[in-house]
C-alpha cells in the first residue's frame, strides 16, 4: 500500500526502542501487546515510507529480578541470563518482530558504555554522594536493593510494592519510604546500616521537567501525561544510581567495592550500546535534533523513561531526549493479572509451537484488543471468535471471493473497467483517503484504530 506522510514535523531519521524485557523468564502476551507488536508496526510502516530508522531492542540482564530467579533455581545469575536470552531472542525473531537488533546488557559494549556514561555524570558533578542508613538482611549477610524488600506502598497502600517502585501506582520509591518493610529473601524484618551511594538529584531537575513535559509534551498520551504531572506536583527526589548488589556493572570508582550500578540505570543505556553495536555511524540516531526519539514500553516503565534516563540524558548532554514515550497498559488473560512467577500467561515460544505459521492472527487479536488507553482482556474465546468472524469470514471471504471470481469469469486477469456508478465513484472516492487516515492513526499511536480502519 502506498502511504503518504501527514503534515507533521519532519525528522530525518527515527530511532525508536522497545523496553529491553528482565532475562527472567520468557515473553508472554503481555509483552507482546504492550510494547512490542505496536512497535513493530510503527516501524514497519516507516520503513514503508521509506524513513531512515533503527529499532533496537535487547534482553535486560541485570538487577534483582535475575538473581532473585537465579536464587530460587539454585544457579548462577549467568545460567539464568543466558537461558533466558537466548528464548527470548528466538521467540522475538519466529514471531517476526522486526528489530534490527536483540542485543543484551551483559556484554562487553554494554558493561563499556555505561560505566563511561556513569564516569562522566561523576567527572562533571553531576551525582550528590550520600551516606545513608540502608536496609540489610543480618540472616543473609546482605543490603537488601530494590526487590529484595517489599512493604506498603506510603502512596496507594499497596501491601506489595518493592523497594524502588510500587507497580500499582507506578512511584518510584526509596526502600526507606515503605512501610512495614520485610526481607524477599528471608521474611525478616530487616535493621538499618550505614552505606555510601551516589544519587542523580532529580530535584534539581525541576523547573527542566516543568518545561520540557507539562508545556512541550502535552500531545503525550494522557496516562502517561497524567503520571508525569502528578510525580512532578508532588516533588521530585534524589535517586540514588548505584547499589550494594554483586550482580551488575561495577562502579567504576576506586573504593566501591561490593557496589554496582542500579539496574535502572544501566538498562536504558543499553539502547545506546545496542545502536552502537549495531552502527558505526550510531551517534546521529542519538545526538542529532532531527532523529526523532520513540520509547516503546508498558505502563510500569513510564517513570523510568519520562523521569529518570531523561534526566540522565540532559545531565549528560549530548543526547537527545524522547520526542514521545507511547505507554500502554496492561493486558490481562481471562480476568486475571498475568504473572510470570504464578505461571499465568500465554507464552510465546508456546504459542508459536501450538500454531505453527499462526503469527498474524496473534497480531492482529492483540492489536484488536491492544491495551492502548486502559487494561484490556484476553480470553481465548475472543481469539477463537476474531479468528473465525473477523479474519475468515470477513477478511478472508472477501480476498477468496474476489480472486475466484475473478478466476472463473475473467481468467484470472483483472478486468477492464467499465463505466461506474454513482455509488462505485463515491466508494472509490472513500478508499483512496483510507491510506492517509491508517497513517495519520499509526503516527499517532492509534494502532487499534487503524486497525479498525483498515478492515472496514
Ligand atoms: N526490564 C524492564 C522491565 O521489564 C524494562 C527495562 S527497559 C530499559 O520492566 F529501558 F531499561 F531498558
Ligand atoms: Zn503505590
Amino acid at each position: 500500500m502506498n502511504f503518504q506522510q501527514p503534515n507533521v514535523k519532519n525528522f530525518k531519521r527515527y530511532t525508536v526502542t522497545t523496553a529491553l524485557p528482565y532475562a527472567n523468564g520468557p515473553i508472554h502476551i503481555g509483552h507482546l501487546a504492550g510494547v512490542y507488536v505496536p512497535a513493530d508496526i510503527y516501524v514497519r510502516y516507516l520503513r514503508s515510507t521509506n524513513q531512515d530508522v533503527v529499532f533496537i531492542g535487547g534482553s535486560d540482564e541485570h538487577g534483582v529480578p535475575i538473581t532473585i530467579k537465579a536464587r530460587q533455581l539454585g544457579v548462577t545469575p549467568q545460567d539464568i541470563v543466558d537461558r533466558y536470552h537466548e528464548i527470548i531472542k528466538k521467540s522475538f525473531e519466529d514471531f517476526g518482530i522486526s528489530l534490527d537488533i536483540y542485543s543484551r546488557t551483559t556484554n562487553q559494549v554494554h558493561h563499556e558504555t555505561a560505566s563511561e556514561f556513569f564516569k562522566k555524570l561523576y567527572d562533571t558533578g553531576k551525582f550528590i554522594e550520600k551516606t545513608t542508613e540502608q536496609y540489610f538482611d543480618e540472616a543473609n549477610n546482605q543490603f537488601l536493593a530494590d526487590r529484595y524488600i517489599t512493604g506498603e506502598c506510603p502512596h496507594c497502600h499497596n501491601l506489595n510494592a518493592y523497594g524502588d517502585q510500587c507497580e500499582q501506582c507506578g512511584t518510584s520509591l526509596n526502600a526507606t519510604d515503605l512501610i512495614n518493610p520485610k526481607s524477599a529473601i528471608s521474611g525478616n524484618t530487616p535493621i538499618l546500616k550505614e552505606t555510601k551511594h551516589w544519587y542523580l538529584p532529580l530535584n534539581e531537575y525541576d523547573d527542566f521537567f516543568k518545561q520540557w513535559i507539562l508545556e512541550e509534551h502535552k500531545e503525550w498520551k494522557p496516562n502517561v501525561y497524567g503520571q508525569c504531572k502528578s510525580w512532578i506536583d508532588m516533588g521530585l527526589q534524589p535517586r540514588a544510581v548505584t547499589r550494594d548488589l554483586d550482580w551488575g556493572i561495577k562502579v567504576p570508582l576506586e573504593n566501591s567495592e561490593g557496589k554496582v550500578l542500579y539496574v535502572w540505570f544501566d538498562a536504558p543505556i543499553g539502547y545506546i550500546s545496542a545502536t552502537k553495536e549495531l552502527r558505526p555511524d550510531w551517534e546521529k540516531y542519538w545526538k542529532d535534533e532531527e532523529t526523532k526519539l520513540v520509547h516503546f514500553i508498558g505502563k510500569d516503565n513510564i517513570v523510568f523513561h519520562c523521569i529518570i534516563f531523561p534526566a540522565m540524558l540532559k545531565a549528560e548532554g549530548s543526547y537527545i531526549l524522547p520526542e514521545n514515550v507511547p505507554a500502554n497498559e496492561f493486558l490481562n488473560l481471562e480476568n486475571d493479572k498475568i504473572s510470570t512467577s504464578r505461571n499465568w500467561a500465554v507464552w510465546l515460544h508456546e504459542y508459536l509451537q501450538e500454531f505453527p505459521n499462526q503469527q498474524d492472527v496473534l497480531r492482529y487479536v492483540l492489536t484488536a484488543t491492544a491495551p492502548e488507553t486502559k487494561d484490556n482482556d484476553f480470553t481465548w474465546k475472543d481469539f477463537q471468535t476474531r479468528n473465525n468472524s473477523e479474519l475468515l469470514a470477513i477478511f478472508g471471504n472477501f480476498v477468496n471471493r474476489t480472486i475466484v471470481l475473478i478466476d472463473k469469469y475473467y481468467e484470472g486477469k483483472v478486468p477492464e473497467c467499465l463505466e461506474l456508478t454513482t455509488l462505485d465513484k463515491e466508494i472509490v472516492e472513500e478508499i483512496k483517503v483510507i491510506p492517509q487516515k491508517v497513517a495519520a492513526l499509526i503516527e499517532h499511536y492509534k494502532f487499534r484504530e487503524a486497525l479498525t480502519e483498515m478492515m472496514s
